[in-house]
């Protein structure tokens, strides 16, 4: 039997590209009885082309923009699980709109885990020329004070079942 749903407001996800915020969303979708928005699905349902075709042609920003209408319309829902692409945390109308509508989780992983997690596909334009150890870490710490400051809690995600990810996920509504 699935778990009570168990969190008022929403759950954001969030974290580099390979934390495994997707795969943390969809045990709480399955397990939790959560509904869950994957915001490079919704907005690639919505434009019709993944977000590498968007990058390539209409331009970074114009992605940007999605993401950040998206979350807009997700304020009205409650209780859903959003995985969000790995530059969400990067706007700061974006952290506000999550922080007033729910919790923000930020998951973290080595460079070393991150690039065997994205060495598997070729569809993160952010990534063309830094899939190194090296070109990770710099992006990584280039975005680290963004993440850290809009998070509530931070979770390990490196080497931990995807079930204890999502217990200690959890505890962000305790
Ligand atoms: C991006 C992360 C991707 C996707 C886009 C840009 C980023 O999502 O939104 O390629 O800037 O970090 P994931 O974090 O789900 O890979």
């Amino acid at each position: 039997m699935k778990e009570k749903r168990p969190v008022p407001g929403n759950l954001y996800l969030i974290g580099f590209m390979g934390s495994g915020k997707s795969a943390a969303a969809g045990f709480l979708n399955r397990n939790y009885n959560m509904p869950l928005i994957e915001m490079d699905q919704e907005i690639e349902k919505n434009e019709g082309m993944p977000p590498a075709e968007i990058f390539a042609e209409k331009g970074e920003e114009y992605f940007r923009d999605l993401e950040t209408r998206l979350l807009g319309r997700l304020q009205k829902a409650s209780g859903i699980v959003v995985s969000c692409g790995g530059g969400v945390p990067m706007r700061p109308e974006n952290v506000e709109m999550m922080k007033n509508s729910g919790k923000i989780v930020l998951l973290t992983a080595s460079p070393e885990t991150i690039l065997e997690r994205v060495s598997r596909n070729n569809d993160r334009p952010v990534l063309a020329g830094r899939k190194t150890i090296s070109g990770i870490r710099e992006l990584m710490e280039k975005r680290r004070p963004a993440y850290e400051a809009a998070a509530d809690l931070v979770v390990e995600n490196d080497k931990e079942s995807l079930e204890e990810v999502c217990r200690r996920i959890l505890e962000v509504f305790s």
